[in-house]
């Protein structure tokens, strides 16, 4: 018996871990797969691997594809980061995020008596950062791309002179919209006028911009005619942007953040997005529970993953900034005994409250739009995508002319610190306003590696959700052995340390499991009508085959060969 007993004991808590993977339900595909939040896009994409590009052509090919067919989010007029792990295992990580104008300064956004003016840095000219799309996407394809850049181009100006057919989805958002586009835009700009489902809007001016890019390279939209017609545009509305402020900006290849969870191996954005450094901590907080045998979304699952993110994004809103403009303390942050430190005070019997959550001390919701797409290809290269404007339709100021709408990425500052967000997060000294600064991100285009083979490329928007709807997908698999598709459907839930509150993805959640939590003092909000985001992912299967997750949750639509 004394020998049988820690066997037995020993194979019970092998077996609790060890999720049996379900039969996959999403499409499933022999080579190469795209992901993304629309048919023509993915399409589109798939359409340059046939044609012998890489994953790095695909990328270019779906985001600017979807700067025709998502204008929610798509863009040329915002930015993102990319992620990606080559067939051969390298990693990387490239960050095209907008950066504040030369003329921003700290307080840019306060009145007199130092208060935040509302919707001065969401919907004014004053909220837009410096445009990082374009010079992302030639980065990415001078480094790593194999075809021409015109070809990955004609496709997509194909589409935006053809016109993209509205979606009921995108019918419902064009309405919801219209007023404020006509508020800011005018009554004849392009989306001041009614659209219904199975209509068509056909793109020329943006078609014609792209013509231009294609023929006059990354320049033409920081130097030539694009970035002339844009400096313009805004001084007209009020904007600060200059031509010097296009001439200097630049994507930037990151080191991308990587950690270990089990036996997974995670390559995650490092800053100026909070993503991999904040999905690192909550993945090490919850390490040591065995959220397997707890069981998908239930009480004790939700406790330990909620508590796990409240501490996180204190950490994120106290201590995170552009790293080229504030010293980070990362190495402190993911040290292993502050973290095991930080969950010391958690029991099961009682919500921690987070007014009594600081920072940790260290040694030295319609939902709004940003986009997410997983690309894998026929060599095994992946690429792992976030590209927004921030909110749906950036600042809602469209440039007629050139075909696009800009960001108001500037929110994501902290105007003042303690005040928040679009996403009611708070902020702190290290991501004040700065010139030429880059804006904290929650972006968290992800890898996972198992057995240090290629496992997973995932990734979302949602605001403040994207960490906890990239880490609760990644758990489904892992832990729940969910099948791609189901990981990404499952209902989600989210806490961000304040407000202090779990909110849940409405009439998803079993009630006893909700009643469970009151009575241990967590404030549930199931109030909220928003999705929680909209994860684009790819899981490769066993037996070599990919797996597509396309979040039910909108026109998402995975293609493939
Ligand atoms: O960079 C960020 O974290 C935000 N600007 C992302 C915005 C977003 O995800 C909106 N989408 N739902």
């Amino acid at each position: 018996m004394k020998i049988v007993l820690p066997l037995l004991f020993i194979a019970l808590i092998s077996c609790k871990t060890i999720a049996v993977a379900q039969a996959p339900t999403g499409l499933v595909t022999n080579k190469a797969m795209v992901v993304s939040a629309r048919e023509e896009a993915s399409t589109i994409a798939v359409e340059i691997l046939k044609k012998g590009g890489n994953a790095f052509d695909a990328m270019v090919a779906t985001e600017l594809a979807l700067a025709v067919s998502y204008p929610q989010a798509g863009n040329l007029g915002g930015g993102g980061f990319m992620v990606y792990r080559k067939a051969n295992g390298e990693t990387g990580a490239l960050d095209y995020r907008e950066k504040a104008p030369l003329a921003a300064f700290k307080n840019m956004y306060l009145d007199a008596n130092g208060n935040v003016i509302p919707g001065k840095s969401t919907a004014t000219a004053l909220a837009i950062g410096i445009p990082g799309t374009i010079s992302g996407m030639f980065e990415v394809h001078d480094k790593m791309g194999k075809l021409p850049m015109a070809k990955i181009l004609e496709p997509i100006i194909a589409l935006a002179e053809r016109g993209v057919i509205i979606t009921a989805n995108q019918a419902n958002s064009l309405t919801d919209y219209r007023a404020t586009f006509i508020k800011a835009n005018g009554k004849e700009s392009l989306f001041s006028k009614v659209y219904a489902v199975g209509d068509t809007i056909k793109y020329p001016a943006l078609a014609r911009t792209l013509r231009r890019i294609a023929q006059n390279g990354r320049d033409e939209f920081y130097k030539g005619e694009t970035a002339q017609k844009l400096v313009g545009f805004l001084a007209a509305r009020g904007g600060n942007m200059t031509l010097e402020d296009l001439n200097k900006y630049n994507a930037k290849w990151r080191k991308p953040l990587t950690f270990k969870y089990k036996d997974l191996k995670i390559t995650s954005m490092s800053p100026p997005s909070s993503g991999g450094i904040c999905l690192n901590q909550i993945m090490k907080m919850i390490e040591p529970y065995d959220l397997a045998s707890m069981g998908h979304n239930s009480t004790q699952t939700i406790q330990v993953i909620t508590e796990a993110e409240r501490r996180a994004y204190a950490d994120r809103n106290f201590y995170l900034g552009d790293p080229d403009f504030v010293k980070l303390p990362i190495k402190e942050l993911l040290d292993s005994t502050y973290i095991k430190n930080r969950m010391s005070d958690f029991t099961f019997e009682k919500a921690t409250k987070s007014s009594a959550i600081a920072a940790g001390k260290i040694s030295g919701y319609e939902s709004k739009q940003t986009t997410h797409y997983s690309i894998v290809d026929a060599e095994g290269n992946a690429v792992s995508v976030t590209t927004t404007l921030n909110d749906n339709y950036g600042s809602k100021i469209y440039c007629d002319e050139l075909g696009f709408f800009l960001n108001n990425q500037m929110d994501d500052f902290s105007a003042k610190p303690g005040v928040p967000n679009l996403y009611g997060l708070t902020g702190n000294e290290a991501n004040s306003i700065a010139p030429e600064k880059r804006m904290l991100s929650s972006m968290t285009p992800t890898i996972v590696e198992k057995n240090g083979a290629l496992f997973m490329v995932v990734g979302t928007p949602g605001g403040s959700t994207i960490i906890t709807s990239v880490l609760q997908t990644i758990l489904n698999v892992y832990e729940f052995g969910m099948s791609m598709q189901e990981a990404v459907d499952a209902p989600r839930f989210h806490h961000q340390w304040l407000p202090d509150e779990i909110t849940f993805e409405p009439n998803s959640f079993d009630e006893k499991t909700l009643q469970a939590l009151r009575e241990k003092e967590y404030q549930i909000n199931e109030n909220n009508k928003e999705i929680i985001g909209q994860v684009d992912a790819i899981l490769v299967l066993p037996n070599s085959k990919l797996e597509g997750g396309a979040d039910r949750r909108n026109d998402n639509k995975a293609v493939g060969f």
